[in-house]
């Protein structure tokens, strides 16, 4: 009977600090990888960073015949596009492009 309730016992303690080390190892994973991961998937990365929120605004009628702009956010020219996404294309097999805004001809 001792015996028996010592090995019982022994298997609760093996099954909590198993569980215990899964549920650390989880929280571990969780904390710092996962943010890491995150921190890679910017879209942003280093166009005004001062700012909490990068807003470009122009007036319809300011805009002219065509006015081209950035979507890849690689632009030296930003908010405007200066064909930097060809590059970022390239070199990350992603396919973005401008957004072209124009007058429809008359
Ligand atoms: S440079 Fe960003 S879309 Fe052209």
């Amino acid at each position: 009977m001792t015996t028996s309730s010592s090995i019982n016992k022994d298997i609760v303690t093996a099954v909590s600090v198993t569980f215990g080390a899964a549920a650390l190892g989880i929280l571990f994973y969780k904390t710092y990888f996962n943010k890491s991961k995150c921190a890679k998937s910017k879209v942003n990365l280093d166009l005004k960073k001062d700012n909490p929120k990068v807003v470009d605004a122009f007036d319809i009628e300011d805009l002219g015949d065509k006015a081209v702009y950035c979507r890849c956010w690689r632009s030296k020219k930003f908010p405007f596009c200066d064909g930097a996404h060809a590059k970022h294309n390239q070199e990350t097999g992603d396919n973005v492009g401008p957004l072209i805004i124009k007058r429809k001809e008359a």
